[in-house]
């Protein structure tokens, strides 16, 4: 499809039922933030938090990417929030793969065309593994930056790893500093 912009996205998204997910929903979260953002975040699919309100990280892994984005001056409205999968898996499960297909070639794909971003942070394994499906393990590669087709993409661990685990929370906020060197270079380049 040819969407003209993130709204029209966001409504077919709401109503869409392409995959099984769109049975257990309440509502599908498509994205919010700044449409023209520089940045784009790209988590793993809707928890019960954020299909309960349609809006993307609004529980406790929410929580803590704001702490984060907040430790380098962003705010949400500076940049643009996304999942790989915009319906809830059952029981948080997983999303299959064949989920994630349908949903990122219907959806997220156009998502980034209309955004354009100058920097696409992944969030955790499956939004790592859209873009860099022969990375396997994310502990080996969390905090890389990595350049292709043009675009470039900084590997995360998923926020809500570092809930309950304080040395992986440290390695986060570590992480999380890149983000402005990484803007400064692209900025240079
Ligand atoms: N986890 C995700 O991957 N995405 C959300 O929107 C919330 C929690
Ligand atoms: Fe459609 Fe994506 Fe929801 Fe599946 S997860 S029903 S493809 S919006």
């Amino acid at each position: 499809m040819n969407y003209s912009n993130l709204d029209e996205i966001a409504a077919e998204i709401k109503i869409c039922k392409k995959c099984p997910l769109f049975r257990g929903r309440i509502n599908a979260v498509p994205g919010s933030g700044n449409p023209n953002a520089e940045i784009l975040f790209i988590g793993e699919g809707p928890g019960q938090n954020e299909d309960k309100k349609g809006l993307p990280f609004v529980g406790d892994a929410g929580k803590f990417l704001d702490e984060m984005l907040e430790s380098i001056n962003l705010k949400r409205e500076d940049i643009f929030i996304g999942n790989v999968v915009k319906c809830r898996p059952p029981n948080n499960r997983d999303p299959l793969e064949e989920e994630v297909g349908v949903c990122t070639r219907n959806y997220l794909i156009s998502q980034i065309r209309l955004i354009k971003p100058k920097l696409i942070v992944t969030l955790g394994r499956h939004s790592m593994q859209v873009f860099f499906p022969q990375l396997k393990s994310i502990s080996q590669v969390h905090g890389k930056a990595y350049k292709k087709a043009g675009q470039v993409y900084l590997i995360l661990y998923h926020p809500a790893a570092g809930l309950y685990q304080q040395s992986l929370k440290e390695t986060m906020k570590d992480d999380f500093k890149k983000i402005p060197e990484i803007m400064e270079l692209i900025k240079e380049s």
